[in-house]
Formats: C-alpha cells, sequence, structure tokens
C-alpha cells in the first residue's frame, strides 16, 4: 500500500548491499511512497553487490562512496543535491561492519587496529555523513536523517562484540549532531535499534539463528523484519513526525521491555 507519504522528497540511501540489506527494503519503500533518491555504497560493495537491479527499479543512480572517507561523502552530497535538483529531505545511514568479528577475534582479545577500523566504518561514518550534508547546506528544513542500531548498545549480548561500543558511539551522535542540526536547520536525527534481521552484517554474528528466534520468542509482536524498518523508517521520513529527533527508537517487536515470555519461561520449566 502507498500513501504517498513521500512525494516531492529527496535524499541518499547508504548500504544497500543485496536485496536482504534493510537498506534495500527501504529504497524500495521510499520509492513506492514517491520519495527519489541516490543510492551509494563503498566502491567494493558495489562491485560485489548487486546494487544496480535496485537502481533500474528505482530509477535510482549509484554513487559509490567509501562511508570513512571525508572526500568521498562530499563529492557524494555535491553530486546528489546536483542530480536529485535540490537540497535533500532524508538520509539514510545503514552501515556496519567488525573487522573484531569478521576476522574471529573475540571481545576479550581485540586487535586494535580492527577495532579502529570498525568503529570508523560504523561509528564515525554517521559523523562524517552529518558534518558532509551540514557544511554544505545540503538538507532542507525538517529534513529527517536516520541511523540503524541495535541494542547491544544498552544490554550486553556476549557475541556483538566490539559492535556493541560502535552502536552506543553511534547512538550519542545521533543526539549531539541532532541538537545543532535542529537548532541551525530544522533537521531530525534519530537512530533506529532494530530487532535482529537475517542480513549479511546480521548473520555474521556467531550464533545468529538462535540469537534471532529468542528474540523472536521474547517479542510479544515477533521480530521486526527488514520490511518493518522499512515501514518505520518511511514514517520518519515523512512529515507526520517532524518533532522527533535526538532519539533512539527501538523498534523491536517490543523486546527491549520485556523480562521474559512465556515461551521462554516454557523452554525452562
Ligand atoms: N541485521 C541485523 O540484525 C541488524 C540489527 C540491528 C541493526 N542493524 C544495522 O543495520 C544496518 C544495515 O545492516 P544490514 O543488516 O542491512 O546488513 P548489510 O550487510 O546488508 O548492510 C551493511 C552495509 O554496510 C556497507 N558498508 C560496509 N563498509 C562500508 C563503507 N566503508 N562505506 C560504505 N558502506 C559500507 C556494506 O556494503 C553494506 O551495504 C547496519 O548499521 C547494522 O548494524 C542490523
Amino acid at each position: 500500500m502507498s500513501y504517498n507519504l513521500l512525494k516531492g522528497k529527496k535524499g541518499i540511501i547508504f548500504g544497500a548491499l543485496d536485496e536482504n540489506s534493510i537498506a534495500w527494503k527501504t529504497a524500495e519503500r521510499v520509492h513506492q511512497e514517491g520519495g527519489t533518491f541516490v543510492l551509494t555504497n563503498a566502491p567494493v560493495a558495489l562491485r560485489m553487490g548487486q546494487i544496480n537491479a535496485l537502481a533500474e527499479k528505482t530509477g535510482s543512480q549509484v554513487i559509490p562512496a567509501d562511508a570513512t572517507n571525508q572526500e568521498d561523502l562530499e563529492n557524494l552530497v555535491a553530486q546528489a543535491t546536483e542530480i536529485l535538483g535540490g537540497k535533500l529531505d532524508f538520509v539514510l545511514h545503514s552501515i556496519g561492519m567488525s573487522i573484531n568479528v569478521r576476522k574471529g577475534k573475540h571481545y576479550t582479545d581485540e586487535n586494535y587496529a580492527f577495532t579502529a577500523k570498525g568503529w570508523d566504518i560504523s561509528a564515525l561514518s554517521f559523523h562524517r555523513v552529518l558534518q558532509s550534508l551540514y557544511k554544505a547546506d545540503a538538507m532542507n528544513e525538517w529534513g529527517s536523517i536516520v541511523a540503524l542500531t541495535y541494542m547491544a548498545a544498552q544490554r550486553t549480548f556476549p557475541d556483538y562484540n566490539d559492535m556493541a561500543d560502535n552502536k552506543a558511539y553511534l547512538e550519542s551522535i545521533a543526539r549531539s549532531f541532532g541538537y545543532f542540526f535542529g537548532k541551525e536547520k530544522k533537521v531530525r536525527v534519530n537512530t533506529i535499534s532494530q530487532s535482529p534481521t537475517a542480513t549479511t552484517a546480521g548473520s555474521g554474528v556467531k550464533g545468529f539463528d538462535g540469537f534471532i528466534s529468542y528474540a523472536d520468542q521474547m517479542s510479544p509482536l515477533g521480530n521486526a523484519t527488514a520490511q518493518d524498518c522499512a515501514d518505520y523508517t518511511v514514517s520518519l521520513f515523512s512529515d507526520l513526525t517532524k518533532k522527533v529527533t535526538m532519539q533512539n527508537l527501538f523498534h523491536d517487536g517490543g523486546f527491549s521491555n520485556t523480562g521474559v515470555s512465556q515461551e521462554v519461561i516454557e523452554k525452562f520449566s
């Protein structure tokens, strides 16, 4: 169903790697709601992924940008505003990767070069994106910027490794930059704390199958899917949520406020 919630709105969507990606589903949903956008991902991901199919489907252009490279981001913002014919109304930051997780390094045995790189990609990149948009004055008033996060920023999930720390930093950036973006440009900045979701990044977490089933059984509404996340993001990009900013918004079927569920109790009875 489409409500034309984003008719006439323009933006940038980071992080669509394949059709499982949360950013992929969001791009499709934004397109359905009448929004136009530029797609972007790291050059290496563009070579490996299937983003051109998404671009064709949504009538979008793809601009490569490594989210850890300031020059790439400045170029992306300049090109996006040119292609789309003016300032932007929405931006989705859907980027994450832990090198320690990838290389099987335990949290108690981190390789700090990996830690720094993972933090640069997963957390500092959000500041870079915000700063590039802010300095170029590229956002329209009442625009909306969203990044994706996970509840390991508040509670410990042992196998989430250093991504937990990266997510805590990311959420803090949304609050800190959200203040200035709100004051100076009337732009909102939020993070969505999403349920575990079967994507390339998600499945990298050790024991992901058990983890995702546990979350599902603990959530009164069940896990939020990537599609659900796309819907929620559209609402945050729309004019219906203009005064929501500097928030970490749980989108998890109620998981974050559930102590225990009947299903989980029964497993131990
Ligand atoms: N899947 C989950 O369980 C889950 C849960 C909560 C939050 N999230 C978050 O959602 C976001 C999207 O992840 P996803 O689950 O859709 O997985 P995904 O693997 O499809 O997306 C991650 C994206 O990050 C991109 N990326 C990596 N390095 C980059 C760089 N240097 N520059 C630009 N882009 C780069 C990848 O190319 C990829 O497109 C991430 O922030 C992730 O942490 C995921």
